[in-house]
């Protein structure tokens, strides 16, 4: 039976990317208040913001830089002071930038450590700021946004796949240290056509989509129907990693 999202309230950073607007989305239309974390496109989240379905109180696009821990901590406040309360955190901003794997001086140490503080210490950064919120919450939920790049260890860069590697591994490290106040669990996305996978050369993603057996590749919607299914119907789920990737490590 679902579980009716009503009055909820999410924070989703890198909500105005690709993959976080349809959760956005989503969550708006199963009737989550959306608060959209930005970074640098804030005016894409306020656009987003301002359109989204109205679930009660209006949504908000605010700056959620994660690897500024102090900027995070007023966020919560913020988000306290107008809405009371978080349920939802989805940590859905990342980065990233092609490097081949044999290319080991091509990824250098900045941008190997920018990867890994957006990627794994950002989610942690997040939850860690908005943990007291979503404890209050009784039905605390972090869903993080991760890639099935992380068991693969094929994707954009060797930093990159470490990264998810790293996230899916902390969420099972938090998903016991927080219980039963907060759940956490992983989403885990195949290739998603993104405006961004979309610009990329056609022969390439028709061989990636070639490669899955459900010949094709994810739509983001099909990663926000995962998010939104993990808060209303997947009650009994935490600590676990969740595919949406039309089975792509079977071939
Ligand atoms: N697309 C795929 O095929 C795919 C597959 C598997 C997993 N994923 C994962 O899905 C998530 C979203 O990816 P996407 O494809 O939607 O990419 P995207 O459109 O590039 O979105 C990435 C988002 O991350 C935000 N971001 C980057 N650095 C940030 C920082 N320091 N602080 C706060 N926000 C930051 C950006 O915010 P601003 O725009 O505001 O700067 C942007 O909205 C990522 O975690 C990615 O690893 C994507």
């Amino acid at each position: 039976m679902a579980v009716s999202l009503q009055n909820r309230v999410a924070l989703v950073t890198g909500g105005a990317g690709g993959i976080g607007a349809a959760i956005c989305q989503g969550l708006a239309a199963a009737g989550v208040t959306v608060v959209v974390g930005y970074h640098s496109s804030r005016e894409p989240a306020e656009r987003l913001a301002a359109g989204l379905p109205l679930a009660g109180r209006p949504h908000a696009a605010l700056a959620a830089p994660v690897t500024d821990s102090a900027a995070l901590a007023a966020l919560a406040e913020e988000i306290e002071g107008r809405y009371g309360r978080c349920d939802i955190l989805v940590n859905c901003a990342g980065t990233t930038r092609f490097v081949p794997h044999e290319d080991l001086d091509g990824l250098d140490d900045g941008l190997f450590e920018q990867i890994l503080a957006t990627n794994v210490r950002g989610p942690f950064a997040t939850l860690r700021a908005l943990r007291q919120l979503l404890e209050r919450s009784g039905a605390g939920l972090v869903v993080n946004i991760s890639s099935i790049a992380a068991v693969s260890a094929m994707g954009s860069n060797v930093a990159y796949c470490a990264s998810k590697a790293a996230l899916d591994n902390m969420t099972k490290s938090l998903a016991r240290a927080l219980a039963p106040a907060i759940r956490v669990v992983s989403v885990s996305p195949g290739l998603a056509d993104t405006d961004f996978v979309k610009k990329m050369d056609r022969s390439w993603r028709d061989e990636q989509a070639g490669r899955t057996p459900l010949q094709r590749l994810a739509e983001p919607h099909e990663v926000a129907d995962a998010v939104v299914a993990l808060a209303s119907h997947l009650t009994f789920t935490t600590g676990a990693v969740i595919p949406v990737d039309g089975g792509r490590p079977l071939s």
